[in-house]
């Protein structure tokens, strides 16, 4: 199966992260994207002025019009041309349809942002099922507003980050001493055939890219838990993947949140947004801050175990293409991952 980028809804970010901003600027697949908020709608286009290329922002995130900083080219919200200063007497342009910004179509699914390269795209509903559609809107409406961030640069590629998160196996031996701790993966028995268990599954469409996986656990309850609603009732972990670059995670079946933004930077480098938010509060809580801080620790803690063990394999991509690799029956998922062929841009 062979996919290309340009055809498909690509995570950005949350509405959470415009709440001190009204633009955001993010490097998905090796182009500049801008998210722009006019706090009623957000638009999307690409970083490049259209008089002589200029990117016209060049910080991440910020409260601005926009303008270019080379001719001072000024643009509306949605990407039309504004106006440009001595137009009359220096450009004498006869015609200006293509003075616009390069749009991206935008797509919000509750708070999460989508957008797509190709302007004739084909609706966000042929890329995920309805049933991962509407986890999305869930969440949205339960999760809350603050969040935290930590940046990662992994050296390795993108797909070897989803790759591990497909392997059910390497829970017991990557985290040992963190994870499996609590979680104590329990081996599923593969020699009767496929055990229905969704890592076992094959893709065959776009739509089967994305995965929910789902697995009972009876969390260690903190205190402060019984202040949220738990989004999926708890006592269960709770993993998504929408394809290409959003992986999601709940522990608790939806009281935390860890998320995060795939942005490939080159094969054997990817720059990665980890985000971790709670469900709403019932009532006002002051203590979100700590929880926040033990939280994110203990996540990015787990979360590098897996960005190590990808950056090794990373370093031996080229073995694995000469020697080939040799899947066991309980990796049927990993092996359609890894024979995916994606056309970046
Ligand atoms: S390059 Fe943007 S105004 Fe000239
Ligand atoms: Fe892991």
């Amino acid at each position: 199966m062979k996919i290309n980028i340009n055809d498909l809804w690509i995570y950005f970010g949350s509405t959470h992260e415009f709440s001190t901003n009204n633009y955001r600027v993010k490097t998905l697949f090796g182009r500049s994207v801008v998210v722009y908020s006019d706090s009623k709608e957000y638009f999307s286009f690409e970083n490049y002025c259209p008089h002589r290329g200029a990117k016209f922002f060049t910080d991440e995130a910020g409260f601005s019009k926009i303008v270019c900083p080379f001719h001072g080219w000024s643009f509306k919200a949605n990407g039309d041309l504004n106006a440009i200063p001595f137009e009359n007497k220096m450009y004498c342009y006869e015609e200006k349809n293509n003075l616009n910004l390069k749009k991206f179509k935008i797509v919000l699914l509750g708070v999460f942002i989508f957008i797509n390269f190709n302007e004739n795209a084909d609706a966000i509903e042929n890329q995920f099922t309805t049933e991962m559609i509407d986890d999305l809107k869930l969440i949205s409406n339960n999760i809350d507003d603050s969040y935290s961030l930590a940046k990662i640069d992994a050296k390795c590629s993108w797909k070897q980050m989803i790759e591990i998160t497909h392997d059910e196996l390497h829970v017991p031996f990557v985290h040992s001493n963190t994870l499996n701790r609590k979680f104590k993966y329990k081996p599923k028995d593969y020699s009767g055939g496929d055990v229905g268990d969704s890592h076992a599954s094959t893709i065959n469409c776009v739509k089967d890219l994305s995965q929910k996986f789902t697995d009972p656990w009876d969390v260690p309850a903190h205190e402060w838990h019984r202040l949220v609603e738990a989004t999926f009732g708890g006592k269960v972990y709770l993993n998504w993947y929408f394809f290409p670059n959003l992986h999601m995670a709940s522990a608790d079946g939806g009281i935390t949140f860890s998320y995060e933004n795939l942005m490939p930077i080159s094969a054997s480098e990817t720059l990665i947004e980890y985000f971790f938010a709670t469900a709403k509060f019932k009532t006002k809580y002051l203590n979100k801050r700590s929880i926040h801080n033990e939280a994110i620790r203990i996540g990015i803690g787990v979360y590098m175990e897996d960005v190590k063990m990808m950056e090794n394999i990373s370093e031996n991509q080229n073995l694995r293409k000469k020697y080939g690799l040799n899947y066991g029956r309980y990796e049927s998922n990993i092996k359609s991952w890894l024979n995916l062929e994606v056309d970046e841009c």
